[in-house]
């Protein structure tokens, strides 16, 4: 019987290109390079600093690899104009499907579980306004590692008192489809590139933009053989997928 649903934050509830146009404000016409490099820098610092066991919380690395990113297309920033890019983070759009599903889903306990940290995540819920439809907005920052450390899944259980037999984890990252399956969760993959779509655009552009490649590193499913048990074409399939679990 499902009774959870517990949704991956950064790239699955909000859509981190969303950052493009606080981006653009500060450095014109840079958002194409900066956005998606940034995220993909956020998430290899997160997982360099689990393995090194040095932890730092989310908004740490994700000032750091802005940092990287402004350097490498040689950038400078004053301390006020790298705050206002770096809260651009916190100030996300959730996708155009989230609120409407997490809605319908007002018969479950719905959550987050992110690599976000505490402060990040309240802001994002907050000033997004999913705040009331979400019961526990879970940081991996209580265990000092980042997903897909199998320590970061356990905190579901940990905080929701329900065992993975009773929960949907949602996310349409990669690694974190391959993270929450190892530890043993159901998984719904949200697509939120198809593949047809991803191979079009590289076929158009020979994969030559930031974001395609970005595209092409992290919205597909890895090849490490997890698979996810369910996999849904917008959130607001969901109410469906759980009604049909629980038939
Ligand atoms: C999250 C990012 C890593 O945990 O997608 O929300």
């Amino acid at each position: 019987m499902i009774k959870a649903f517990v949704f991956d934050a950064y790239g699955t509830l909000y859509d981190t290109r969303s950052v493009s146009a606080v981006i653009n404000a500060a450095f014109p016409g840079q958002a194409g390079y900066i956005s998606p490099v940034w995220r993909m820098k956020q998430l290899e610092y997160g997982w360099l600093r689990s393995m090194m066991g040095h932890y730092a919380d989310f908004w740490t690395v994700t000032r750091e690899a802005l940092e990287y990113t402004l350097r490498t297309a040689g950038l400078d920033a004053d301390e006020e104009l790298f705050e206002q890019v770096a809260q651009a983070y916190n100030q996300l759009s959730p996708y155009p499907d989230a609120a409407a599903a997490l809605r319908a889903l007002s018969g479950y306990r719905c959550a987050i579980l992110s690599n976000g940290s505490p402060g990040m995540l309240s802001a994002l819920v907050r000033n997004s306004g999913l705040d009331g439809q979400l019961e526990k907005v879970i940081s991996v920052d209580a265990k000092k590692v980042y997903k897909p450390d199998q320590r970061a899944y356990a905190l579901i259980e940990e905080e929701l008192g329900l065992p993975p037999s009773e929960i949907v984890f949602v996310s349409s990252n990669g690694f974190d489809i391959c993270g929450a399956k190892q530890f043993g969760l159901t998984v719904a993959r949200i697509e939120r590139i198809t593949p047809a779509a991803l191979t079009e655009d590289i076929r158009q552009t020979g994969g030559a933009s930031p974001a395609t490649l970005y595209d092409a590193l992290r919205s597909q499913l890895e090849a490490h053989g997890a698979k996810p048990d369910h996999t849904i074409q917008s959130l607001s399939d969901l109410p469906g997928l759980a009604a049909r679990l629980n038939a």
